[in-house]
């Protein structure tokens, strides 16, 4: 009978020679299996030096742990040629096509209502106004109260407005917290700060969100508005038309002209829509055939607000109306980007619906 010394030496030769014959790494996996696996040939042949005479053990299983080792290393060896033969195989066969054209990853680009944003601000700073950003959730005196608006007054109506459902603050006046449904709550503030720091002339655009409980195809509940105001001694009508002018044949082109038309805002006084002559019929409001223009009926579409900065607002803000007179207007951008020539954006909506193929156009 083939003595345990012997079978564990031919274990290691005949492993030696098996993986010398193995083609594949997969026959190589089983073969590492067979060998050193928990129920493979080392491990039922470990099993049996029990059996062996106890003084020839220690040298035995010192025996057994070199044979280990061996074995190891030839599988470890073996593994590492397959992988660099397979590689080797795979450069040879396989061919990158440098001068192919690649795949462009997709391009984002900035959303429309930043664009005009951008676009807004640019056409104003060169008129000298400086750009400012004021709270978007305010409290209700900055909102409605400072701008000649008291608590029961009916015009808060047609501001439909989001209150927020925290504590009042802490100074009575001020009274809830609201999420502001014009960018108008910011004039307050300026004019403290203007008196604070004697820094007039003021010309200053403040372009942020506002929120109304509205949403059709002229009206989203969350827009932007920007809103221009200018503050010194002996400031008039003229300089506010002018500026409408201005801004008018900057943004929508040397053809389009303003319009101010009177309205009522309990903050201006005078008030006025700013209208934009009609880009399809030029402000005659017919056709080349002499009907009604489609897009307008009138000749003129309406911009936005705009007035003379009322007295009780100069006051409520810190500023004499004797001594300082101001204008102030205000627009939304949505509404003001929709109606670039050319472009016919028939529900206001679509601006904030996510949908690619209508973002990717701009
Ligand atoms: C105001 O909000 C005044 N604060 C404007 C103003 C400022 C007047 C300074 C005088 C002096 P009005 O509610 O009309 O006014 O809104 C102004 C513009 O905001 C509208 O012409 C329109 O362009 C835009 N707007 C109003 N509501 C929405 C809405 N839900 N979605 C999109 N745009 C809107």
């Amino acid at each position: 009978m083939t003595s345990w010394k012997d079978q564990i030496t031919e274990l290691l030769n005949n492993t030696v020679k098996e993986v010398e014959k193995v083609s594949a790494s997969k026959s190589l996996e089983e073969l590492e299996v067979n060998v050193l696996g928990r129920k493979g040939r080392l491990a039922e042949l470990m099993k049996e030096l029990k059996d062996v005479a106890a003084e020839e053990r220690p040298k035995l299983g010192v025996l057994a742990n070199d044979v280990k080792t061996k074995i190891e290393e030839i599988f470890v060896h073996a593994r590492t040629s397959f992988a660099s033969a397979e590689i080797k195989q795979r450069l040879n066969h396989e061919t990158v096509d440098v001068t192919e054209p690649g795949v462009r990853p997709p391009e984002g680009h900035l959303h429309l209502t930043t664009q005009a944003i951008r676009d807004i601000t640019r056409v104003f700073e060169r008129a000298g106004f400086s750009t400012v950003r004021y709270p978007e959730i305010d409290w209700d005196w900055y909102a409605f109260e400072s701008l000649n608006m008291p608590k029961d007054h009916p015009a808060r109506d047609d501001w439909e407005t989001f209150f927020v459902d925290v504590p009042s603050s802490d100074k009575p006046e001020e009274g809830k917290m609201v999420l502001v449904p014009h960018v108008s709550n910011w004039q307050a503030r300026v004019m403290k700060r203007a008196v604070a720091q004697g820094e007039f002339p003021v010309r200053l655009i403040n372009i942020a969100k506002c929120y109304r409980r509205q949403s059709d195809a002229t009206h989203v509940p969350m827009f932007h508005q920007f809103e221009g105001m200018v503050i010194d001694k002996e400031v008039s009508i003229t300089h506010l038309t002018g500026t409408m002018d201005y801004f008018v044949r900057s943004f929508f082109g040397p053809d389009r002209r303003a319009r101010l038309r009177p309205h009522h805002f309990r903050f201006t006084e005078p008030s006025f829509e700013v209208d934009i002559s009609c880009s399809l019929c030029a402000g005659t409001g017919k056709d080349s055939n002499g009907t009604k223009c489609r897009l307008c009926k009138r000749g003129w579409v309406e911009l936005g607000g705009a007035g003379m900065i009322h007295p009780n607002v100069l006051r409520a803000g810190g500023i004499d109306p004797n001594e300082y007179s101001g204008f102030a207007f205000g627009w939304g951008v949505e509404r003001t980007f929709s109606m670039k020539e050319g472009l016919q954006i028939d529900d206001l909506r679509i601006m904030y619906k996510n949908d690619v193929r209508f973002l990717q156009q701009f």
